[in-house]
C-alpha cells in the first residue's frame, strides 16, 4: 500500500507504523486506490491510513455532533472522520475545486457513510462565514497561506470542549527556517506562532507525519 508522501518521518518508520495500524475499511481503500490511480500528481494530499485512523480515533473519543473539514480533496479524511460518529453526528466538508468536490461526492455516495456527510462547494472562508457553531471538531487541511484566517474564523465557533486538528504544521520541516520565497512555509510558520501565543487556546504540535497540531479552548 502506498503511503502519502507528505511526511517528515523516516519512510521506514512510516511503513512500520502503517503496517501496525488497523487497515482501512474497504470503501476507504477504494478512495485511496482511485486517487493514486487517477490523480497521482496530487495524491500526496490524501491523508492516508495513519492520519485517517487518528482522525477516526479522535472522533471516537470526542463523539462530536458537528465535524467541519476544510479541504475535502477526494474525501479520504471526510470518510475517516465520519466512521466513528455518534448517532446524531455528521460531517460538513468544504472544497473550493468543483472537480474534486464532485469526485468526493461520488466516493461518499458509494460508501456506507454518505448520509452522514454534507459536502459543500465553495471557498472555505466564505462558507464558514455562513455557518453557525458550535463546531465540535474541525479538521483544517485547506490552502496553507490562509491557515491563520481559517483559525480565526473557527476559534470563536469552537464548542467549549471542541477540538481543532490542523494538518501539515511542520510542512516538511521548512517552517523552522522558511526558504526564501516559500510563502506556504512562511505562512504556516506564522500560523504556528500565532496559535502558540494565543491565550484563548491550548495546543500540542505532534511531530509525526507532516506535523499535526491539536488545539482546544484554554
Ligand atoms: C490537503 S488537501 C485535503 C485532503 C483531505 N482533507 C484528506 O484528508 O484527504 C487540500 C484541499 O483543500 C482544497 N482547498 C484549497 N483552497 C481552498 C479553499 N479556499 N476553500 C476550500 N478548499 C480549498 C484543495 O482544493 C484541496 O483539495
Amino acid at each position: 500500500m502506498a503511503l502519502g508522501r507528505r511526511s517528515i518521518t523516516d519512510p521506514a518508520i512510516d511503513a512500520y507504523a502503517e503496517a501496525r495500524t488497523t487497515p482501512p475499511a474497504a470503501h476507504l481503500q477504494r478512495v485511496h486506490d482511485a486517487t493514486w490511480r487517477d490523480h497521482a500528481e496530487s495524491a500526496g494530499m490524501l491523508s492516508g491510513v495513519i492520519e485517517g485512523r487518528l482522525l477516526e480515533t479522535l472522533v471516537w473519543i470526542a463523539q462530536p455532533r458537528l465535524v467541519v473539514e476544510l479541504g475535502t480533496y477526494t474525501g479520504y479524511g471526510t470518510l475517516a472522520l465520519a466512521a466513528a460518529l455518534p448517532p446524531d453526528g455528521h460531517v460538513v466538508t468544504l472544497e473550493v475545486d468543483a472537480e474534486r468536490h464532485a469526485m468526493a461526492v461520488g466516493h461518499f455516495e458509494a460508501s456506507p457513510l454518505g448520509e452522514r456527510i454534507d459536502a459543500r462547494l465553495g471557498d472555505a472562508l466564505e462558507l464558514l462565514d455562513g455557518m453557525g457553531g458550535p463546531f465540535d471538531l474541525v479538521f483544517l487541511d485547506a490552502d496553507k497561506p490562509r491557515y491563520t484566517d481559517y483559525y480565526e474564523a473557527v476559534v470563536e465557533k469552537l464548542a467549549p470542549r471542541g477540538l481543532m486538528v490542523v494538518d501539515n504544521t511542520l510542512l516538511g520541516g521548512r517552517v523552522i527556517d522558511p526558504p526564501e520565497g516559500d510563502e506556504r512555509a512562511a505562512a504556516v510558520a506564522r500560523f504556528n506562532v500565532h496559535v502558540a501565543s494565543d491565550p484563548r487556546t491550548v495546543q500540542v504540535l505532534l511531530p509525526g507525519r507532516d506535523g499535526i497540531t491539536l488545539i482546544r479552548r484554554a
